[in-house]
């Protein structure tokens, strides 16, 4: 009898955990349906990140990570040749490394470069500074036509572009499938014609939604069909996706973003060009996908989906490199390290060539070198800086196509000693012979032979903070577009604070 009672509870025992483990996978089954599940949200384009947390807690949470990369890296800082390099341009301003995904809004607002503006019509940007930042830019391409949206100042959209990147800018908003929202990227593929957008595999895609952004890209100036200048977001592959084929293109339409202050050169900025420099890698070749290294698939407790805290794959390599790769995350971390020494030190030397150049050749005109004389330099320095700045402007080529950043980089410094080369001739026909180049060891000193009043750019900065920001996030939370929660406690940081 005694026995049977045991055998009985044993049963009993059993059968509970057999209960709690058939309804916890039940559960799980069912978070599982939820990820692949459609939600039907309120408005055609919900814009605040925020709103898909009830359906998607785990893409929203890992999304919301990448809050965590958070460090101002001040670039002019690190490499004071910067300002020389960009003189006449408004990253001489300012410049940091990109950091996480959350704060593209923050950052815009911040940074030095998109100015002051006291009211919509002010300041020196156009509505195009906020296309790759935030998922209020594709409903607004959606709402108003994009022609439209490429049209009037930066401050235009202050209370409009709200939403730092996030579900709206890589998902359909009806069905969540991957979706590139932004009609240039269209445009371009089809132009250079290696891979229409219609012709896009799930694993293209899984590249292509970055493609809205990290790429090379220009401001084509028009008139829309309603007579309004617009500035639109046009990216150059007509010849191809290489940078010579780009600088080609350029040269063609006789394109410039601004004319270098002290050299007097036709300056191209190269923007991001990431997704133009991973096609000539080893991964892009062989069609890694972005997401497979910065977006992981996870198992957690059974549950599977799609690590959304995009940042760096280093931090998390059993998920991403090693699933592809044999040798050990040490073997793989030093030669990652041998790369990026080799790109910094061509890196350096090409920006000493560059600034030097621009110096010598404000020289050349102080002293009387003519128009003629100088168009030469002009290409080469123009050239030089282009191609400099593609190499390390597609952060981080070094590692996503480590023999074309080098190649590209030696190119940069050839061209930059071909300009000194002609320069030396011309300094010595004009009577200045022994010039040297001003030295600077700082961002202060290189700014201050720019001349460029940083005091007064920081002072109307605070005041623009001050005045019309808080003027905007009332205004967006009014339309119902920003939820302050979503931004509560978030330190205002940046390089001059
Ligand atoms: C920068 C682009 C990007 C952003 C921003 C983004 N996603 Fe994704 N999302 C992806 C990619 C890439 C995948 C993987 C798709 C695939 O290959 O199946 C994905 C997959 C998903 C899936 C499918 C299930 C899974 O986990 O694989 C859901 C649901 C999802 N995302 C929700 C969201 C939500 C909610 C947000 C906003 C909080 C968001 N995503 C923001 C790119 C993005
Ligand atoms: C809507 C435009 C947009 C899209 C789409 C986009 N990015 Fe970005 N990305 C940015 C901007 C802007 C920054 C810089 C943000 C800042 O510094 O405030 C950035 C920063 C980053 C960083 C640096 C993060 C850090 O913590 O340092 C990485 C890595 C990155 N993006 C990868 C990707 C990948 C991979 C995809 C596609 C899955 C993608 N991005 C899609 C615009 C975009
Ligand atoms: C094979 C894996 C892999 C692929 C594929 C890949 N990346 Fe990366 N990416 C990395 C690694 C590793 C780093 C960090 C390198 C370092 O330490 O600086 C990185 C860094 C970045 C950064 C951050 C730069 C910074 O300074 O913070 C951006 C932006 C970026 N990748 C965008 C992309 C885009 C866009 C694509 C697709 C066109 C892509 N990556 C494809 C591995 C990859
Ligand atoms: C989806 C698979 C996949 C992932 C994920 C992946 N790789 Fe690779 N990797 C490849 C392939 C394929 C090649 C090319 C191999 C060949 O050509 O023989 C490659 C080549 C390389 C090379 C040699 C080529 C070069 O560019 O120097 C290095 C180094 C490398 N990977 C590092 C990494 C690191 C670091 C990560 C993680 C951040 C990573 N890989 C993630 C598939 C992957």
């Amino acid at each position: 009898m005694k026995k049977y009672k045991i055998l009985l509870a044993i049963s009993l025992i059993a059968i509970g955990l057999m209960s709690v483990l058939v309804a916890s996978i039940n559960e799980k089954k069912d978070e599982q349906k939820q990820i692949n599940s459609v939600p039907q949200m309120e408005k055609r384009w919900e814009t605040k990140n925020e709103e898909f947390r009830k359906y998607y807690p785990r893409q929203f949470d890992s999304w919301k990570q990448t809050k965590n990369s958070d460090d101002i890296h001040d670039m002019l800082k690190e490499y004071p040749e910067l300002v020389v390099l960009w003189a006449g341009y408004g990253f001489s301003k300012d410049y940091n490394a990109p950091r996480g995904h959350f704060y593209a809004i923050e950052d815009n607002r911040n940074t030095l470069r998109t100015g002051a503006p006291v009211d919509e019509k002010t300041g020196p940007m156009p509505t195009a500074c906020w296309t790759c930042k935030s998922p209020d830019v594709p409903r607004l391409m959606d709402e108003q036509g994009e022609e439209e949206y490429f049209t009037g100042k930066w401050a235009k959209y202050g209370s409009e572009v709200i939403n730092p990147i996030g579900c709206m800018d890589c998902h359909n908003p009806k069905t969540m499938e991957l979706q590139v929202n932004r009609k240039y990227l269209d445009r371009a593929l089809a132009t250079e014609g290696t891979l229409k957008m219609e012709d896009a595999t799930q694993q293209d895609m899984r590249t292509l939604v970055c493609a809205q952004c990290h790429v090379e890209y220009y401001f084509d100036k028009r008139k829309t069909a309603s007579g309004k200048k617009a500035a639109v977001v046009t990216l150059p592959w007509k010849n191809g996706f290489t940078v010579d084929d780009m600088e080609k293109y350029y040269d063609e339409i006789e394109f410039s973003d601004w004319t270098h202050k002290i050299s007097k050169t036709p300056m191209l900025k190269a923007q991001h060009p990431g997704y133009e420099m991973w096609k000539t890698g080893a991964h892009g070749r062989n069609n890694v996908s972005c997401a497979d290294c910065h977006m992981p698939y996870t198992q957690e407790g059974g549950i599977k989906y799609t690590d959304h805290n995009i940042g760096n794959p280093l931090e998390n390599m059993s998920k991403t490199c090693m699933n592809c790769h044999r040798v050990s995350e040490k073997e793989l971390l030093a030669n990652i390290n041998e790369k990026r020494e080799r790109k910094n030190e061509l890196h350096k030397k090409a920006m000493v060539q560059i600034s030097a150049a621009h110096l010598e050749a404000g020289k050349a005109w102080e002293v009387g070198a003519t128009k003629e004389e100088m168009a030469p330099v002009l290409k080469d320095i123009r050239h030089a800086q282009w191609r400099w700045d593609y190499a390390v402007a597609s952060h981080p080529a070094f590692f996503h196509a480590p023999e074309e950043t080098l190649r590209v980089l030696a190119t940069a410094i050839d061209k930059a000693g071909q300009a000194r080369i002609k320069l030396a001739k011309i300094l010595a026909k004009h009577g200045a012979v022994d010039y040297k180049a001003p030295e600077y060891k700082t961002k202060e000193e290189a700014q201050k032979i720019i001349g460029l009043p940083f005091k007064k750019l920081v002072e109307d900065k605070e005041r623009f903070n001050k005045n019309l920001v808080p003027q905007w996030k009332k205004e967006a939370e009014k339309k119902g577009l920003y939820n302050p929660e979503s931004t509560k406690g978030i330190e205002d940081k940046t390089s001059y604070n």
